[in-house]
């Protein structure tokens, strides 16, 4: 059933009061006559498995003990079993998805975490006991090769769920998986979720005196990516700050390992705001154009969303030495600030009291997710 079809609300007219809730002992298969109308809110609380055939080729398949809810806002089939869902998870831990995007969790046939563009502070296992069902960690294979065959085309017959850290469309590849959706005909739904890209504005800076956000990659001795100056630059001519989101790198190959064909993986590495903040001013050296020096003012910021997030406002050499935690990590270099940006990030400003490393970290090594 297309969006549209779906779109026009649903009354549920049947002999008898459907009221809040139906129990059902036994499996049941059943054709449900509905009118269409107006507005269709009907809430079953199954305690087997169901499968209801709803007029035209609306279909539900629900497991156990499950509740589902069918509102004129979830168009286009949700609930129909043929759905492709991207859902964020939020920053900080399992308790952090939507109630919207837990009732979806709850009742989709596969659940796919994706595990390489960022991290929750659980472990998948974590979000499983949560969500009272199996979670399968998608790594970067299964999400950009293998994402026909193992999530698009199998929701043309099921519902198929792609948990996202953050939101599905901040500073991710998954908008791909949108358009190829449209491109399959698999119908394909999203529920949003808080994302750094907007908790950023805890730091105190506002958003909307950002301009391009940029991506620094870790630095290798032949690889030292530098694009990212521009951008900073053209950012500050305009007086905007810049979001710096740092590296992860997850479930990757050595290059011997990957020219051997070898399936062995690297630890996971996540990089710190000191390593940022070390690599933005290697390339000031490189460029000298006041973009990114010493004396540039910067927020560091880390595990945003968590209860023990960790902010420090200073320079970016004052920022090399302080000790920001276990990941995530980002880094802002600010532009021209307002009064109240100056106040709430002098909140933030670095003392005596900020934990300091000793040395230079090594990258970090945790395993989350
Ligand atoms: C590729 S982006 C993915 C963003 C995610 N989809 C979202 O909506 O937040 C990953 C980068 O965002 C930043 N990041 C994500 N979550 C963060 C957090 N809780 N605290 C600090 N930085 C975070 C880190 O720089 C991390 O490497």
């Amino acid at each position: 059933m297309c969006c549209q079809t779906f779109m026009c609300s649903l009354s549920l007219s049947l002999s008898q009061t459907l009221s809040n809730s139906l129990s059902l002992s036994q499996t049941l298969s059943q054709t449900l006559k509905l009118s269409l109308s107006q507005t269709l809110k009907l809430s079953l609380k199954l305690s087997n498995s169901l499968s209801l055939k709803l007029s035209n080729s609306l279909s539900l398949k629900l497991s156990n003990s499950q509740t589902l809810s069918l509102s004129p806002f979830a168009a286009g089939g949700a609930g129909t079993g043929r759905m492709f869902y991207l859902i964020g998870l939020g920053l900080s831990d399992e308790k952090d998805i939507t109630a919207r995007g837990l009732e979806i969790v709850k009742r989709c046939d596969e659940v796919f975490l994706e595990a390489y563009t960022a991290i929750l502070m659980v472990n998948s296992d974590k979000l499983e006991a949560f969500y009272g069902r199996p979670v399968t960690v998608a790594d970067r294979e299964l999400v950009e090769q293998q994402c026909e065959e193992r999530l698009l085309l199998p929701a043309k017959e099921k519902d198929i769920a792609l948990l996202v850290v953050g939101d599905p469309f901040a500073a991710t590849t998954h908008t791909d998986l949108v358009t190829r959706c449209k491109s399959l005909g698999v119908p394909c739904q999203a529920v949003h979720n808080a994302s750094i890209m907007n908790a950023i504005g805890c730091c105190g800076l506002q958003l909307y005196n950002f301009g391009r956000t940029v991506s620094i990659v870790f630095f290798t001795e032949q690889w030292r990516p530098d694009s990212f100056y521009a951008k900073m630059k053209a950012n500050k001519d305009m007086g905007l700050h810049t979001l710096c989101l740092v590296d992860i790198k997850v479930k990757e190959q050595s290059i011997e390992n990957l020219i051997k064909g070898r399936k062995i993986f690297e630890p996971p590495r996540y990089m710190t705001v000191n390593q940022c903040a070390k690599q933005l001013l290697e390339v000031e050296e490189k460029y000298g154009e006041g973009v990114c020096g010493p004396d540039s003012l910067a927020v560091g910021v880390a595990r945003v969303g968590c209860t023990d997030q960790r902010i420090v406002f200073g320079t970016l050499s004052e920022l090399v030495t302080v000790d920001f935690g276990p990941p995530l990590h980002s880094l802002v270099v600010i532009g021209e600030t307002d009064e109240i940006e100056r106040e709430v990030l002098d909140m933030y400003k670095i003392d005596d009291s900020t934990p300091r490393v000793a040395e230079e970290p090594d990258d970090l090594d945790v395993h989350c997710t």
